[in-house]
């Protein structure tokens, strides 16, 4: 749980009492700065790139490696350190996905990317890409990559539920650039 340890450990405070009270990237850079958001966010990419890769690499080829990305996501969302809270599952999906099939990640952050731009709103934007990207899925032929896209889907949009809430009565906070900044 990066976000919580960087916190405690260099900043020495909860970052689940903080900002949104997420342990993930958003929250990092919104609470603890540009330096800690860049760490966190490394860090769990890194967590579900090594879960996809480590097993292959390590000469354990009898399951498909996103068998592997998806419990490193789970784990992240519901750690058992954590009494089965966590985070959103959208950096470590991300770095599933970079094991994985980079060039469908690439997709995903391109339509983040836009939204966030458009949106100004990072919950949003993480939404979006990840039904989106579920949607592509379908198109690419890789039916297990499709399944896991649909848990990984589910399992954040149950993790955004309060973004949900404040995205619907317009409370949810926005990082300052994008359009709605322009007009
Ligand atoms: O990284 C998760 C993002 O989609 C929302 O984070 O902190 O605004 O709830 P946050």
């Amino acid at each position: 749980m990066s976000g919580y340890w960087i916190g405690k450990i260099f900043y020495h405070e909860d970052i689940r009492d903080m900002g949104s009270g997420n342990i993930g990237t958003t929250n990092a850079f919104r609470t603890l700065g540009v330096k800690a958001g860049i760490v966190v966010m490394i860090l769990d990419i890194a967590k579900g790139t090594v879960a996809t890769l480590l097993p292959g690499m390590l000469g354990f080829h009898g399951v498909n490696p996103l068998i592997f990305g998806l419990v490193a996501v789970l784990g992240h969302c519901f750690s058992i350190f954590m009494h089965f809270h966590g985070g959103k599952a959208v950096a470590t999906t991300a770095g599933v996905m970079l094991g994985y099939n980079w060039q469908f990640l690439l997709v995903c952050a391109v339509i983040l990317l836009i939204t966030l731009l458009l949106t100004s709103t990072m919950s949003l934007a993480s939404i979006t890409s990840f039904v989106l990207g579920t949607i592509y899925s379908f198109f690419i032929g890789d039916l297990f990559l499709s399944v896991i896209c649909v848990i990984a889907c589910a399992v954040t949009i149950y993790a955004h539920r309060e973004n949900i809430k404040r995205i619907k009565n317009g409370s949810e906070s926005k990082i300052p650039f994008g359009f709605p900044y322009w007009s």
